[in-house]
């Protein structure tokens, strides 16, 4: 990402005002299928809304975004809530962080060149949660999903739920 792009996303984070958790909006009324607790990874992270939401169900969370303003809300956020998420800087075009867990979220942040380290990442019985832009009911655009993209680039993991349209696809599946 260029340093030009990362202001931009500065920019955006400092006008977001009183964030407050919440639940990815692909596991609204799916709450059951979190596993019971373990290890959680929220990448492109934003003010942390998912991430606290995440620490307050007892996970211990990983939450990455390239902004610093964004991390900076988010552990405001944290520490209104007394959790503890272990925020991380880092441009994504670069990669993960090294490890493994048992529910990755992504939301609203599409790179298909990390999808095989998405799937890499999953402990045995973890759960992935994504939402991106798509195609499907949209004009398209090179920031969005063609059509079945999730399920194609997921076909290791066991589909939980699959949907796409308005313009977003969303993938809920586990590994094995
Ligand atoms: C549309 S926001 C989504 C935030 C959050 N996931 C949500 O659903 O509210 C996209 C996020 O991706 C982050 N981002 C964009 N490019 C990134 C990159 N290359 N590496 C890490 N984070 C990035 C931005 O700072 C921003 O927080």
């Amino acid at each position: 990402m260029t340093a030009t792009d990362r202001e931009r996303w500065d920019r955006r984070h400092a006008v977001v005002s009183a964030p407050v958790p919440m639940p990815p909006d692909a596991l609204r009324g799916r709450s059951g299928l979190l596993p019971a607790g373990g290890a959680a990874l929220d990448l492109a992270c934003g003010s942390g809304q998912v991430a606290v939401w995440l620490a307050l169900r007892g996970f211990a969370v990983d939450a990455v975004d390239v902004s610093p303003v964004a991390l900076r809300g988010g552990a405001a956020l944290a520490a209104a809530h007394e959790v503890t998420v272990r925020w991380v800087e880092s441009d994504l075009d670069d990669g993960l962080p090294d490890g493994t867990w048992d529910v990755i979220v992504c939301q609203r942040f599409r790179d298909p060149a990390l999808y095989p380290a998405l799937a890499a990442g999953l402990a045995p019985g973890g759960l992935l949660v994504l939402t991106v832009l798509s195609e499907v009911g949209d004009e398209g655009g090179r920031f969005r999903a063609a059509p079945g993209e999730l399920l194609s680039a997921f076909d290791e993991l066991e589909v939980l739920h699959h949907e796409e349209g308005n313009g977003e696809a969303t993938l809920l599946a586990r590994r094995s």
